[in-house]
């Protein structure tokens, strides 16, 4: 359940809930479980920043709960720039500190849209001889692809609507926001 603020933000009474954090849990942990039965031999994670590092942390705690031990390193990338729609061109702000060549790989995304921006990590890894590259996006908005990839592991699927929350930006706020939810502008 999400209780109101003690100081409420302003604006939060504007926010509809899509996804709540009872049901965020639970498909965590379903996804937690489906990755431990994967096959992954000594597993790198990459959260793709920023936008997907609340749902990492979830997905990491509910890995641990099933068993897992993997290595955590962070791909930043920028497609966006300061508007809401997709620019196209890929940057990398910040790479890997890890070396991936002959690891399996688990990208992490918050949403897969276009896909660009996975299709992009995916390739880079796989250049750099990541030996097994698969995708976990918490959020697969399937109408818009561009580019042809899909996750291996989808949280929820999301409907056309710019989301926010769980990590997850509208001009670099509401990241903070403990489930997903859209502007309600009506
Ligand atoms: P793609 O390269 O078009 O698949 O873009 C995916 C990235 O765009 C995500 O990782 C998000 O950072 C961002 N994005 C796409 N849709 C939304 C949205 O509805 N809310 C917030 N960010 C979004
Ligand atoms: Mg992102």
């Amino acid at each position: 359940m999400t209780e109101p603020p003690a100081t409420p933000h302003p604006d939060l009474h504007k926010i509809k809930t899509l996804f709540d954090e009872g049901t965020i849990a639970r498909r965590v942990d379903e996804l937690a479980a489906q990755l431990a039965g994967a096959g992954f031999e000594h597993l790198m994670v990459v959260p793709i920043l920023k936008g997907s590092f609340v749902f990492a942390a979830d997905l990491l705690r509910a890995l641990h709960r099933q068993g897992m031990t993997p290595e955590v390193e962070f791909l930043h990338l920028s497609s966006y720039g300061k508007n809401l729609t997709s620019s196209g061109t890929i940057a990398v702000l910040r790479d890997l500190d890890g070396d991936v060549e002959g690891r399996d790989v688990l990208l992490i995304d918050d949403i897969l849209e276009s896909g660009r921006t996975l299709a992009f990590a995916r390739t880079l890894l796989l250049d750099r001889g990541a030996r097994r590259v698969e995708i976990a996006a918490l959020l697969d908005k399937p109408g818009k692809r561009k580019a042809e990839i899909d996750a291996d592991y989808i949280g929820f699927t999301c409907p056309d609507k710019f989301v926010i929350g769980y990590g997850m930006d509208a001009r670099h706020a509401w990241r903070e926001l403990p489930f997903i939810g859209y502007l309600d502008e009506g």
